[in-house]
Order: structure tokens, then sequence, then C-alpha cells
């Protein structure tokens, strides 16, 4: 694709997109498969290969239709309402505003947003986000190969305060709070009541939060203090957003 800069004119669109997803979002009620979105098209990224990342290449049927981004489809094509109006702003910064747009209108913290991604079409191979069935061991694996942090995991685990599984998507099934269109601190909350929380989702990924104290004390602590989950999840966002990306 042509290079781009970041000048004026572009933030001017970045504003007048931003808008938009903010109305496209709260009219369409789908902050959280925007937010994975987002996430699975950054999620990808390979810190020593420096490939994969939020690059915009899920939009390629080749990526979307991996496994893990089953449903995501959905999500792109939404994402396409905004670009043919915008149609200067990479698919790479529109998905990346997307997610922190989500977070925001959900009552989540603003997450700052520094525009300039490039886009990209070489996908990954599949298998590179984490997979629901494993433990401790593998999150550490995936997102540690991402550049990411023990801090970083929980923080962005507490995401799934919005949304659902699918079953027709990925084989599960349910919210994992009782407002999944909230974005506040209830995850941590549920998932340290255990088998007490009835009704609500427990992946094996989530419950493993609980297994290690460099885990474990994160959880406790955000389940606690929901302004230090809004200030470490901002951040851990921000870092997960801009993976191998520098500013233009
Ligand atoms: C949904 C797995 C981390 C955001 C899901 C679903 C699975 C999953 C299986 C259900 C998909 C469906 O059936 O529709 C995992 C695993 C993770 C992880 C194994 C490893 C830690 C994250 C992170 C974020 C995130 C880091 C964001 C920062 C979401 C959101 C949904 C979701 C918002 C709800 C989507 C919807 O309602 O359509 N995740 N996830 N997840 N995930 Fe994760």
């Amino acid at each position: 694709m042509a290079e781009f800069v970041v000048d004026e004119v572009y933030l001017k669109e970045i504003d007048k997109a931003r808008r938009e997803l903010r109305a496209l979002i709260s009219q369409k009620n789908c902050a959280p498969i925007m937010l994975r979105l987002a996430w699975h098209d950054a999620g990808t990224y390979d810190v020593k290969s420096k490939t994969g990342g939020p690059n915009g290449s899920i939009r390629n049927e080749e990526e979307y239709s991996h496994g893990a981004n089953s449903g995501l489809k959905i999500a792109i094509d939404l994402c396409e309402d905004v670009k043919a109006k915008h149609p200067k702003i990479t698919y790479a910064d529109l998905y990346q505003l997307a997610g922190v747009v989500a977070v925001e209108i959900t009552g989540g913290p603003d997450i700052s947003f520094v525009p300039g991604r490039k886009d990209s079409n070489a996908c990954t191979e599949e298998g590179r986000l984490p997979d629901a069935n494993q433990g401790f061991k593998h999150l550490k694996d995936v997102f540690y190969r991402m550049g990411l942090s023990d801090k970083d995991i929980v923080a962005l685990s507490g995401a799934h305060t919005l949304g659902r599984a699918h079953l027709e998507r990925s084989g599960f099934d349910g919210p994992w709070t009782r407002d999944p269109l909230k974005f506040d601190n209830s995850y941590f909350v549920e998932l340290l009541k255990g088998e007490e929380s009835e009704g609500l989702l427990k992946l094996s990924t989530d419950e493993t939060l609980l297994d290690v104290p460099e885990f474990r004390r994160y959880v406790e602590l955000y389940a606690k203090d929901e302004d230090t989950f809004f200030r470490d999840y901002a951040e851990s966002h921000k870092k997960l957003s801009e993976l191998g990306f520098t500013t233009p």
C-alpha cells in the first residue's frame, strides 16, 4: 500500500471516525465483538520475528477464517461502513480505534490512541492466539511471545467483563459477568467467587489466573480496587494496540 503520513487531514479523519464508531457501537451494542476484533488483530504479534500485530491483516479471509477468529467477520463488516466514509484511515488504525472506543463507551477507562499503523496483507499462521482450554503456562508462552508481562495478562483478561461466548463460534456459551455491556471490574469479582458465581462462564484460561501467585495477586487487587484495574488495563491495552508499532 502507498506510504501515508499522519498529517492534520489524517488526524481530522481519525476524529470523525471516532465519533462514528461511538454512534455505531452504541446503536448496535457491538462493543464486545469490536474489542475482540482489535485484540485478535494485535494478539498475533511475535516480538522476536516482529511479525503479526495490529496491522489489519485480520481483514483477509486467510486470517479471519482461523478457528480462533470465528464470528469476527461480523465486526470486520461493521468497520467497513466507517472505512467507506474515511478511506484514508488504515484498517490497522480503524480496528484499534474501534477497540479503544468499545472500552470507552461501555464505561471503561480512556485509552490513549496514537494513529499511524500501516496495513499489511501478511497473515500469520494459525495458532498464535491463546487456546481457552489451557492453563497458566500456555498463557505465559503466548503473551511473552508478544512481549507482554504477567500483569498485562491479568489486566487484559479483565476485558472479559464485556461480552459472551457463543456456542456456534467458539463452542463455549454465556457471559463472564452479570452485565456484559458494562466495562467494570466484575470479571475479577466473579472469578474469585469460584463455584458460587453460578451461571457465568469461566474458561480454563480464566480459572488459571488463580493458580499461580504472580497472577492471583493482580486478580485480588483488581477485584478490590477498580481504579487500579482501570489504570493498569488502560496501560496494557495501549501496549497491546501498539505491538510492533513505532510512530511514523
Ligand atoms: C470472547 C478466549 C483474552 C476480549 C472470547 C471467547 C473466547 C475467548 C473462547 C468467546 C468467543 C465467542 O464464542 O464469541 C480468550 C482467551 C484469552 C482471551 C483464551 C486468553 C487470555 C482476551 C483479551 C481480550 C479479550 C486479552 C481483550 C483485551 C474478548 C471479548 C470477548 C471475548 C470482548 C466477547 C466477544 C463477544 O461478546 O462477541 N474470548 N480470550 N479476550 N474475548 Fe477473549
